[in-house]
């Protein structure tokens, strides 16, 4: 049986903390995988995060099984987080996936179930896995234009050319927020036009939110996905808590289905608790009963509120420095679109000669594509990384 199966290249992005870990140089950074880091590199357990282990490792009495779409009460909490009172909650469906991945796949797998010969809009560029699970699940997708490379900023008319082509019952992907890979983030009058448009053309709208909290601010980065859900008959929405809760391996994602009516909401409440049925059968309980904790407690809210704000600064800090000292080094403005991108990511627009010299000359991480993970930069590290880039011929 092994022997007809062909092997598979490793994930570009995490085939990167490998490599990484086994460069033995003392001065390398890590600006691939988009994980958060303090400025003494690490990647912290927030406080709040650690005071709800507390209260469950007392007061949790069983560990028996929860439901197959996962505990309500993580539901509702996550819902709320999300989608606040935009949408009235009879007509909301959700299932507890494995991480926001999980929550992608399962979106994909309902617009296959749904219909089978429609096409998956992605942006260009966009997450390597949203291209790699539609190719896995054997679903047609095509690109529209996202970004301009050269200005840096999104390519909002090019965009919309490009979804012309959709037809009727075709599924869009758009990220609801600190979009990524590049950093650029559509303006809310953008987000306007574009849900008139998703309405007329009878497309059905897929969000994934995986960085609510590091753009804006927790209700200004849900803006968008709460207009889309509230105008848009049917959305699907995949959000991730790894980053916001930075519970990267306790894999805590959602699907929320926002639908039209109770009736769909409970037809569609059966589907989810299916689909979880048939790959993971019971979703991994800790990380939601985390977040619910830290949700449905106004003290561990308002310590969570002020950690992300905390990091949410941070990055926006890292930014502006990297953008002067940017601009101090090379004499030019080029870099200064660093401050208007959103979130941990930006990409730079550079060769793949670049950033093989960053990583083999300076031990500096990139991703392929030329991204960067802000979060991997300290204000120490800085004048370094500004360095490294014009050596490299940035
Ligand atoms: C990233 O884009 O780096 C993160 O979403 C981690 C991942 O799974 O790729």
């Amino acid at each position: 049986m092994f022997d007809s199966l062909s092997p598979q290249p490793p994930d570009k992005i995490i085939q990167l903390i490998q490599l990484f870990r086994d460069d033995p140089r003392e001065q390398k950074i890590d600006l691939g995988v988009g994980v958060y880091r303090d400025a003494s590199g690490t990647t912290p357990i927030m406080k709040a995060v650690k005071q709800a282990e507390k209260i469950l490792l007392e007061q949790e009495i069983t560990k028996t099984y929860t439901a197959l779409a996962g505990a309500p009460e993580y539901h509702e909490a996550m819902i709320g987080l999300v989608l606040g009172d935009s949408v009235p909650i009879d007509r909301i469906a959700a299932a507890h996936t494995t991480g926001g991945s999980g929550a992608v796949r399962m979106a994909f797998e309902i617009a296959r179930l749904s219909n089978p010969t429609s096409t998956v809009w992605i942006p260009k560029p966009s997450w390597p896995s949203h291209q790699s699970i539609l190719n896995f699940i054997g679903m047609r997708s095509d690109g529209y234009s996202y970004f301009d490379f050269e200005s840096k900023v999104t390519d909002f008319d090019q965009m919309m050319g490009d979804l012309q082509k959709a037809v009727r019952g075709d599924s869009i992907v758009l990220h609801g927020c600190c979009h990524n890979p590049t950093g650029a983030d559509l303006n809310f009058q953008q987000w306007q036009e574009l849900v008139e448009f998703i309405i007329s053309k009878g497309l059905n709208p897929i969000i994934d939110l995986a960085y609510q909290g590091f753009g804006d601010g927790l209700e200004e980065d849900v803006r968008a996905t709460r207009m889309v859900a509230t105008k848009c008959p049917e959305t699907l929405i995949a959000a991730s808590c790894s980053k916001n809760f930075g519970i990267y391996r306790e894999r805590t994602g959602i699907l929320i289905a926002s639908t039209q009516d109770t009736a769909t909401q409970t037809k569609m409440q059966g589907i989810l608790a299916h689909l979880n049925r048939q790959s993971i059968s019971f979703p991994p309980d800790h990380g939601a009963r985390i977040v619910s904790t830290i949700l449905t407690d106004s003290e561990l809210t308002q310590i969570w509120r002020d950690e992300l704000t905390h990091i949410r600064h941070n990055l926006i800090a890292i930014r502006s420095s990297l953008s002067s000292e940017l601009q101090k080094v090379t004499g030019s403005d080029r870099f200064g679109f660093l401050q208007s991108h959103k979130g941990m990511f930006s990409l730079l627009g550079c060769d793949s000669e670049h950033v093989l010299r960053m990583r083999d000359e300076h031990g500096v991480y990139l991703v392929g594509d030329g991204r960067i993970n802000v979060a991997g930069l300290s204000q120490e590290s800085i004048p370094y990384m500004a360095q490294a880039m014009v050596a490299s011929g940035m």
